[in-house]
């Protein structure tokens, strides 16, 4: 490493932020030593504001079926193959239920957008859940939607809402879209989220088709200045029934090496281990986690629907019960000296 970039990196530290020449420059020099001192920080940042505490989320993947046809996606609507499920809101109270039961004290509904999830059939089922879980938070990831829409959901009780940006360059987000998507739509979307009072996140694949360091620059820029309160980031993995099937996945190392520079740009920042790092790597999550990350999402979908929400090729967790992947998470935590908590989660205002 450089004595420019140790002084970038100490500056990041200090300030929580560069310029996008700087976050390009550090990008580009990545090197072990680099990624050994970010993580270093990293670690220290988050210490100070988490501890050794690792929140987790049950994930509830509500629905394949998709209006949108993004180009990375395996359950994009032009997929054929695709075996296409939709939960009721009965299914979803029952994993809700299960997933209070393992000390799941956050549920995330996350799914395509799926014309039947409306306002009408949201509404009542979040004002269920959060009126026989009181204790728990509800977090909304099912794409884009109306500001009233967001708004009427709130209102019902949702706390959260994850959507990633994807990319914050605007051709880099064409190329990854069809032409009825757009950029402008989707900062929109976030912009509104936040002036609603929704926790909001925003996120990225690492090695998305078409990713540079200017690009992934831009992404850490917008999250400096966006402030969001949870930015998930997990490699892009290729599906074999999309346009990107033979594009090469993420790395690994360049995952966690973001994930550092997230957590010195964001110190309270929620910041997932995700599954699509632990499904490049076997011990992905846990190299999250060592790099910066303070979240963990296992899966509480009913096991019969799992292999249907297949973003991406080879995902892991899609055999097991959810009381396995709680296990499993914890165990893999404990590993690493990190321990899983019971309760809702919310970012420490600092
Ligand atoms: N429909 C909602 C939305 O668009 O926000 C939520 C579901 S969408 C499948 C959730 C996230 O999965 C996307 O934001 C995207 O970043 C990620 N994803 C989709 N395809 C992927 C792939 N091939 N590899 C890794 N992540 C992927
Ligand atoms: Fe809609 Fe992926 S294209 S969830």
């Amino acid at each position: 490493m450089n004595k420019n970039i140790r002084t970038l990196i100490q500056a990041l530290a200090e300030n929580h932020s560069l310029t996008l020449d700087e976050y390009e420059a550090l990008i580009t020099a990545r090197d072990q030593e680099a990624a050994d001192l970010l993580a270093q920080l990293a670690r220290t940042a988050r210490e100070a504001v988490y501890g050794k505490e690792v929140y987790t989320r049950g994930l509830i993947e509500i629905s394949n079926i998709c209006k949108n046809d993004c180009l990375y996606c395996g359950i994009r609507g032009s997929n054929a193959n695709c075996d296409r499920y939709r939960l009721t809101p009965e299914d979803i109270l029952a994993c809700c239920e299960e997933g209070y039961a393992l000390d799941f004290r956050t549920f995330v509904l996350q799914g395509g957008e799926d014309g039947y999830f409306t306002d009408q059939v949201l509404c009542p089922l979040i004002r269920e859940i959060k009126g026989r879980w009181p204790d728990c938070a509800v977090t909304l990831s099912l794409g884009e939607r109306s500001r009233e829409s967001y708004q009427r959901l709130f209102d019902a009780g949702a706390d959260r809402y994850l959507l990633r940006h994807e990319t914050a360059d605007e051709a880099h987000y064409r190329s990854l879209h069809p032409p009825a998507m757009s950029f402008a739509r989707r900062m929109e979307c976030l912009r509104d989220l936040k002036e609603i009072g929704y926790q909001v996140g925003c996120g990225f694949m690492v090695g998305s088709p078409g990713q540079t360091p200017k690009t992934l620059a831009k992404d850490l820029k917008f999250i400096e200045e966006f402030q969001p309160d949870m930015c998930g980031i997990g490699p892009f993995i290729p599906h074999r029934d999309t346009p990107f099937r033979d594009c090469p996945p993420g790395d690994v190392a360049l995952t966690c090496y973001l994930l550092s520079i997230i957590r010195l740009i964001s110190p309270a920042i929620l910041l997932p281990a995700t599954t699509a790092l632990g499904t490049i790597h076997p011990t992905g999550r846990e190299m999250g986690v060592r790099a910066g990350a303070n979240v963990v999402m296992p899966n509480l979908s009913p096991v019969a629907v799992r292999k249907k929400y297949a973003l991406y090729d080879n995902k892991i967790c899609t055999g097991e019960e959810s009381a396995q992947c709680r296990g499993c998470l914890s165990a893999r935590m404990e590993s690493v000296g990190y321990s899983l908590v019971t309760h809702r989660g919310d970012i420490k205002k600092i």
